[in-house]
């Protein structure tokens, strides 16, 4: 086994600590059983940790504050004083919080999912997408005289400068709809100038309002330019939700109706996808925003994050691999191929949730409501079928993967015509909001500064210029 594969083995092993049936998958690859602890411990107070450096025999008290130790305070540990000191090395960053937010709350183990404290089962029953918005941006949900301003504002920003349907123009007909928003996100830049003016409270506020809103745009002109349809401008007397179905599909009617279960099912959708902690896009975000740059130019690269296959790109490599998979009795094979690491369960399977997703629970539910307006999706059977088996299958049960929010939404954008190559794209207009919270948060916390990690260098050592005709 390769280093990073003995590293993920060990990971998965503190992961699935609890988990009995993971007993025999673990003595393969544990290190040596930890020792047991003094019969009785005397208790102990103090929040910190003591390292004993071997090298030196100096022995360090570091503090410990919410459950977690300052990378920085290791510093301090050197054998001669010019050293550098002791750094944490975390590649992808699985155990290291980079940061202190109030937006969202994850409890992968018990698979919970919380905006601001309100968990998600609740806002997806009782609130509305822009309601949810409003929270996530602001911190609490908003008085009715609020909303109805936010809504207002939002609603009113939604029309697009003409110059930007030129951009959008010059694609080729089969451009990804992911590519043409992260270009034409990051073209809006140059048509707000003051959108650099990023600790203005007001300038913030009105370019988040203007991101809000014309995001939906710019996903359905893509839209209609792939399919070659003239583009259908907002109508300001619809939803949110009921506005972006109007943009993408009216065709020749006077005015374009969306089916209501239709539209509040994609607001449940929005809802469910708005916001997700420290994940890749959002890291993005706060990564490229820490240079300060405009919000238009880090919500592109939050979206280009997005885009990949392990991230939001998930739901759309779900529906290829369902309709790859193509009938319920290729399943048991297709299983096989994924457990030898052929291939991947797409939809499976998350960083921080070691349990099943409560979004994948809640769009599972909600399926039967689309598919009542839509007719059933043929694809279901074989997602449920994978899911059964899956979830009684060691490998999956040894590594804690679960399906996760993309596994049943594909079906569902399908089913309401939504092309495969739009999905991403679907997951990316919801989660501005998310990105703008997570951006504004890290630029009002005096503690952050320009995101720069450490390296290990690993090259080769101080060498002089060899000229070319001296070269082997
Ligand atoms: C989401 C994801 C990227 C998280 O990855 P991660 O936290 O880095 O986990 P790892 O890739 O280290 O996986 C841990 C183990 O589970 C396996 N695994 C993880 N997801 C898997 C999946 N979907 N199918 C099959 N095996 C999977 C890995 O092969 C690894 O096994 P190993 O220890 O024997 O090498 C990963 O689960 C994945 O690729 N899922 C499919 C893509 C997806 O649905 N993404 C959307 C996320 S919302």
């Amino acid at each position: 086994m390769d280093s990073a594969a003995n590293g993920r083995a060990r990971a998965r092993e503190s992961a699935s600590r609890d988990d009995d049936s993971t007993e025999a998958e673990i003595t393969k690859v544990s290190a040596p059983p930890a020792p047991k602890p003094p019969a009785a411990a005397p208790a102990r107070t103090a929040e910190t940790l003591s390292i004993t450096d071997n090298r030196t025999g100096k022995s360090y008290e570091i503090p410990i504050q919410d459950g977690t130790i300052r990378a920085m305070d290791l510093r301090q540990i050197k054998i001669k004083p010019e050293d550098f000191g002791i750094m944490s090395y975390d590649p992808a960053f699985t155990n290291t919080a980079a940061c202190r937010s109030a937006i969202t709350e994850i409890d992968g183990d018990k698979g919970i999912l919380n905006y601001r404290g309100y968990p998600i089962e609740q806002l997806a029953e009782e609130s509305s997408y822009l309601e949810t918005a409003y929270l996530i941006l602001h911190g609490e949900l908003p008085a009715r005289q609020q909303y109805e301003e936010w809504v207002h504002n939002i609603t009113h920003h939604t029309i697009l400068h003409e110059n930007i349907k030129k951009f959008i123009d010059g694609f080729r007909y089969d451009a990804h709809p992911m590519g043409m928003l992260i270009s034409t996100v990051a073209a809006m830049s140059t048509f707000y100038k003051d959108a650099k003016d990023i600790f203005n409270p007001k300038v913030r506020r009105e370019h988040s309002y203007r991101l809000l809103a014309k995001v939906p745009t710019l996903a359905a002109f893509a839209y209609r330019h792939s399919t070659g349809l003239p583009f259908a401008y907002p109508d300001n007397d619809l939803s949110y939700t009921g506005n972006f179905l109007n943009m993408l599909f009216k065709m020749t009617e006077v005015r374009y109706k969306p089916n209501p279960i239709l539209e509040r099912a994609l607001d449940v959708l929005f809802i469910l996808h708005a916001d997700h902690e420290q994940n890749c896009s959002a890291s993005a975000m706060r990564g490229v925003g820490s240079s300060q740059v405009d919000p238009y130019s880090a919500v592109a690269a939050a979206v280009a994050a997005l885009y990949g296959p392990l991230h939001g790109g998930a739901n759309e490599m779900v529906l290829r691999m369902l309709t790859e998979i193509g009938s319920v009795t290729r399943v048991p094979d297709f299983v096989k191929r994924v457990k030898s690491g052929e291939t991947r369960l797409m939809g499976f399977g998350h960083r921080v949730y070691k349990n099943y997703d409560p979004r994948a629970k809640i769009i599972k539910r909600m399926a039967d409501q689309v598919f009542e307006v839509t007719g059933r999706n043929p694809l279901l059977d074989i997602a449920l079928e994978l899911e059964r088996i899956a979830l009684q299958d060691e490998y999956f049960v040894s590594r804690r993967l679960y399906p996760n929010v993309d596994f049943y939404s594909g079906l569902i954008y399908q089913s309401m015509r939504f092309p495969v190559d739009m999905f991403p794209v679907l997951f990316a207009i919801p989660r501005t909001v998310g990105w703008l919270a997570q951006w504004e948060e890290m630029l009002l916390d005096p503690e952050q500064k320009i995101a720069r990690p450490r390296q290990i260098y690993t090259g080769r050592e101080r060498r002089e210029y060899v000229p070319m005709e001296r070269r082997g």
